[in-house]
């Protein structure tokens, strides 16, 4: 499908055609923390028939995630990926500095920075104004879901929902489950998810979850191929490709990352799994020099010139 401005429609915007016919989401929704992620998240939920409220720090926070949403809105109405004109759209979106106001949500989704008791603090803030029965998502990349539940009172209520960035655009939501995640509640989430045009893969809480340990787990590998010289990076990307029909190959992938934030990750995924992540040489001696990717114009490639 294509846009009145040439670009792609997303599938979440494709699917809020059938919003008013079974909207499978609830009927409002919290976000805390409007930033580049949670700005996403709650324009999916808008788009897909919710009120949404973002709860941010400060009133210049809140002010800054209500443009960003709105910003998403307006170009999601300009190609033409929803049938609801800007203004009801616009209604449908509050923001707050006050966890208060998210006491009718069904779900509330935090998405604060990756920082334990940041997350720990605005979690427990959000469940005491909770009803029972709502649920309570975090979008953390990498921390643990049964540590984040050990601080609330109804971690079966809780679970991880990691969306991918940028939100609009991806496919995927990994469904993160808790020891103690009522499994109700994953039901209900992947119904949610797919009523964002996204598809859900339902994943044990373990270290890197399914996308992180995979992904990091083949640039790794490339990595030390090239540190071997069994390959060039071109041609060990190709190989995946070509060969295996991935849209980008693995070091490729982790210029666009950024090197310092794939060697973040493999040091935590190796500590916490062991060797099979060391990180090779080769990487380490890129991020010390300032190489990190497409961000610093070189990592392994040189993005100046592209
Ligand atoms: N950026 C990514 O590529 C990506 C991808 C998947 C998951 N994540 C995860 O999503 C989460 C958010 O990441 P981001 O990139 O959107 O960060 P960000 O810095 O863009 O946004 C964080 C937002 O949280 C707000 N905030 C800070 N403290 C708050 C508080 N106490 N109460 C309410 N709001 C508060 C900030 O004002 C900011 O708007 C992190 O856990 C991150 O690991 C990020």
């Amino acid at each position: 499908m294509s846009t009145a401005d040439g670009g792609p429609r997303s599938s979440s915007e494709r699917r809020t055609t059938d919003r008013a016919e079974s909207s499978g989401v609830p009927e409002r929704v919290g976000v805390i923390g409007g930033g580049r992620m949670g700005a996403g998240i709650a324009h999916a939920f808008v788009l897909a028939g919710a009120d949404v409220v973002v709860v941010e720090r400060d009133a210049d926070a809140a002010g800054a995630a209500s443009a960003r949403v709105l910003e998403s809105v307006r170009r999601s109405v300009a190609r033409g990926g929803t049938d609801r004109g800007f203004d009801a759209l616009a209604a449908a979106i509050e923001t707050a500095t006050d966890a208060a106001a998210l006491a009718d949500c069904g779900l509330v989704v935090e998405a604060v920075p990756e920082d334990l008791e940041l997350k720990l603090e605005a979690l427990g803030r959000a469940e005491r104004v909770l009803a029972p029965e709502a649920a309570l998502a975090t979008n953390t990349s990498s921390i643990s879901i049964d540590g984040l539940a050990s601080g609330l009172d109804r971690p079966e209520r809780f679970l991880g929902l990691h969306f991918f960035n940028p939100v609009p655009a991806s496919q995927l939501v990994e469904v993160v489950t808790g020891t103690a995640t009522d499994p109700a509640l994953v039901d209900d989430a992947e119904v949610w998810i797919a009523s964002l045009g996204k598809t859900p893969i339902v994943v044990r809480d373990s270290p890197g979850f399914a996308s992180s340990r995979l992904g990091v787990a083949l640039g790794l590998e490339a990595i030390r191929m090239l540190e071997e010289g069994v390959a060039s990076a071109a041609d060990i990307d190709a190989a995946m490709e070509l060969g295996y029909r991935h849209p980008v190959g693995p070091l490729r992938t982790t210029d666009l990352v950024g090197l310092d934030v794939r060697l973040g990750i493999a040091e935590e995924l190796h500590r916490r799994l062991g060797e099979r992540f060391a990180p090779p040489e080769l990487l380490r001696r890129l991020v010390a020099d300032g190489h990190l990717g497409r961000k610093t114009g070189r990592g392994f490639y040189e993005w100046s010139e592209q």
